[in-house]
C-alpha cells in the first residue's frame, strides 16, 4: 500500500509471520529511468524475502521492460496492479483502467510473463471497474492464467468504490472456481477470525492483509494461528505495544536517516495507538517531535488511564 509497507514495516511484521510482501507500488516507467524516489522506495535487504515488486503503467512494453529490471534486482515475484483507482494511474491507462481494457492487459500480462525468467508473475484486480458482479473479474483472472501468470489477488471491491462499502467476497468464490491458477483474497481482513472466514467461504489460496496491519503487526500471527486452528494469540498488552512501536521508529531511523523517521512516526504512531483513550494528545506531542529522543519520552510517558 503506497506509504505504508516500507522496510521498517516489513521488518516489524515478518517477526509476526507475514509471508510474503511487495513493497508500494512502482511505476514501470520512473522505474525504466531509475527515478531516485522510485529506487528509494524498492530498499530491501537480505532478511526481506520472499519479496515482490508491484508494477503499474498503461503500456505493455513498459511494464515488460521494468519486470525485467526487478528480477535482475532480486525480487522474487513481479505483480502488475490492475486495481488502483487513484486518477493519476488511471488517466493513461494504468491500474484498474485495464480491467476495462482486456486487450491491452492481455499483450502486457503475456509481455511481462514471457521476459520474467525465474520468477512468478502475479496480478492484482478488482472485481469490475464499476460492474459489481464479478463478470470483469472472471475475465481478467482467465485473461491472466492464460497470458502466463502464476496467481491473481483479487480485492473485492470495484473500482467505483474505493475502499468505500464490504468487500463482496463471493467474486473472490467465484474466481477461485473458475481459474487453475491460486486466487489471492483481499478485503476487509481486520480480525483473526476474517481471514479464517475468508479461506473457508471462498476457497481462496491465501490471504492478502491491507490496512488491517497497520499499526498491528501481529495480526499475521493471529490470522495464521487462525487459519490453521491453533490457538489466537491475544493482542499484545500496552507495554509490549510500545516496545514494537519504538523497535518500529528505531528500524525506521536506521533505513531512512533521522530526519524522514521523525516525520514517517507521526503516522506510524497514529496506527499504533489509534483507539487509546488519549491518543490523540499523543499524536499531538509526536508531530512536534524533534529528536529520537523525544520520540522514546513521550511513547514511554503515553498512559492512556
Ligand atoms: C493508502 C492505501 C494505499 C494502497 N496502495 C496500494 C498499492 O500500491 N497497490 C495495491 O495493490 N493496492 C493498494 N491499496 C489497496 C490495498 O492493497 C488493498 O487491496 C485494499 O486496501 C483492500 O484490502 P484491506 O481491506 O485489507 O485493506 C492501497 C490501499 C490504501 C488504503
Amino acid at each position: 500500500m503506497a506509504g505504508c509497507p516500507d522496510l521498517a514495516f516489513r521488518t516489524v511484521a515478518r517477526r509476526f509471520g507475514m509471508e510474503m510482501a511487495y513493497p508500494e507500488m512502482i511505476s514501470a516507467e520512473s522505474l525504466i529511468r531509475a527515478n531516485p524516489k522510485t529506487l528509494d522506495f524498492m530498499k530491501t535487504h537480505a532478511g526481506d524475502r520472499p519479496l515482490g515488486c508491484q508494477l503499474f503503467g498503461a503500456r505493455p512494453e513498459s511494464v515488460a521492460e521494468a519486470a525485467r529490471m526487478a528480477e535482475a534486482m532480486g525480487f522474487d515475484a513481479v505483480d502488475i496492479n490492475m486495481g488502483c483507482p487513484v486518477p493519476k494511474v488511471t488517466g493513461p491507462g494504468a491500474g484498474s483502467a485495464l480491467m476495462k481494457d482486456p486487450r491491452r492487459a492481455a499483450r502486457m500480462i503475456r509481455q511481462t510473463a514471457r521476459v520474467l525468467r525465474k520468477i512468478p508473475l502475479t496480478v492484482k484486480m478488482r472485481t469490475g471497474f464499476a460492474d459489481a458482479t464479478g463478470k470483469e473479474a472472471l475475465e481478467l483472472a482467465r485473461i491472466a492464467s492464460g497470458a502466463g501468470a502464476a496467481a491473481v489477488a483479487v480485492h473485492a471491491r470495484t473500482k467505483t468504490q474505493g475502499y468505500s462499502g464490504k468487500a463482496d467476497w463471493n467474486v473472490i468464490r467465484l474466481v477461485k472456481k473458475k481459474v487453475r491458477i491460486p486466487v489471492f483474497g483481499n478485503g476487509d481482513v481486520f480480525l483473526p477470525a476474517d481471514a479464517r472466514r475468508m479461506m473457508r467461504e471462498t476457497g481462496c489460496d491465501a490471504v492478502m492483509i491491507g490496512r488491517g496491519s497497520l499499526g498491528n503487526p501481529w495480526i499475521y500471527a493471529r490470522a495464521l494461528a487462525a487459519m490453521r486452528r491453533r490457538r489466537i494469540p491475544p493482542p499484545p498488552e500496552l507495554k509490549e505495544r510500545k516496545k514494537i512501536f519504538l523497535e518500529h521508529f528505531a528500524l525506521l531511523t536506521d533505513s531512512e536517516g533521522e530526519k524522514r523517521a521523525l516525520l514517517k512516526i507521526r503516522t506510524v504512531a497514529a496506527w499504533y495507538f489509534r483507539g487509546f483513550p488519549r491518543a490523540a494528545e499523543l499524536r499531538q506531542r509526536m508531530n512536534r517531535v524533534r529528536s529520537a529522543r523525544a520520540v522514546t519520552r513521550w511513547v514511554e510517558e503515553f498512559n492512556p488511564t
